[in-house]
């Protein structure tokens, strides 16, 4: 799904993957080589699920993206494999078997295509018990993703651990939200923005804090961050789970 947001130059594509997916599309057929080795490392289903879902969604956004990265304007090879042509079955699982999402040193997602190390694409992911979202964006631009499952306990984590700005605490009184479901697009904002800036979590956690935060219509919000005024967010709020996707606006 291509998604423009508004202050981005590009359009982003998004795309999700849950646990009924991997009966259609079973991870050998889509995983790259090293991929299977890392999903092999892990020694609970759980943890290789999500991570094989993290990897789902990215290889579809990125595939997305490919298909239609003329109207990015990238000039950086992406890879014959990925043709304008779409594909099915087979065809389509080689295509993203030849996608592979590795990790840089400070865990930020890296993208290889075939064995090339592309420069057209980035894509920012998140898992969580049987679901993997992503979001692949021209190579350059600044885009983090997070999503966490609406559950009062990691809520709870989220109030008792996470020291919030004065302005976090304004809005957390004056929504109309459930206090759990605003903690948690609280916290998924602040990580989506430390994925855009490529730290994570590996930073000062107040350097991540809301200044404010809009609804724009059902289930979506949309906030601007205290230390980093050219950063955007937009949250979406679900069912079962609410996610942030953090942006540098132009
Ligand atoms: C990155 C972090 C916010 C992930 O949050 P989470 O809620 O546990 O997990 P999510 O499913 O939402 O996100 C995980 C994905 O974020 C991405 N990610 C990890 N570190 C990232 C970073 N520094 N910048 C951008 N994206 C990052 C990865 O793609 C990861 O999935 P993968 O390992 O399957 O590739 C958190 O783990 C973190 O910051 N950790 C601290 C940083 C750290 O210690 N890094 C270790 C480097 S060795």
């Amino acid at each position: 799904m291509q998604l423009p947001l508004a202050g981005l130059e590009a359009p982003v594509w998004f795309a999700s993957a849950s646990s009924a997916d991997l009966n259609e599309l079973p991870p050998e057929t889509f995983l790259a080589e090293a991929e299977c080795a890392r999903s092999s490392e892990f020694k609970f289903g759980q943890p290789r699920e999500n991570f094989t879902l993290g990897r789902l969604a990215g290889k579809l956004a990125l595939a997305a993206a490919g298909e239609t990265r003329r109207d990015i304007g990238a000039t950086g090879p992406l890879t014959p494999t990925l043709s304008p042509s779409g594909g099915e079955g087979e065809d389509f699982a080689l295509r993203l078997r030849s996608i592979e999402i590795s990790n840089g040193e400070r865990g930020e997602p890296v993208v290889r295509v075939g064995g090339w190390n592309p420069t057209a694409l980035g894509v920012s992911l998140s898992h969580v018990n049987g679901l993997g979202v992503a979001v692949a964006f021209p190579a350059g631009a600044r885009v983090g993703l997070d999503v966490e499952l609406i559950d009062a306990k990691r809520a709870e984590t989220v109030r008792k651990g996470v020291p919030l700005s004065g302005e976090e605490e304004s809005w957390l009184k004056s929504t109309a939200l459930p206090e759990a479901t605003a903690l948690l697009l609280l916290w998924t904002a602040r990580e989506s923005l430390g994925k855009a800036l490529g730290t994570g979590l590996a930073c000062k956690w107040e350097s991540l804090a809301l200044r404010e935060i809009e609804r724009g219509g059902e289930g979506v919000y949309s906030g601007s961050f205290l230390h980093q005024p050219q950063f955007r967010c937009i949250s979406r709020i679900g069912a079962e789970a609410v996610m942030s996707l953090a942006f540098e606006i132009a």
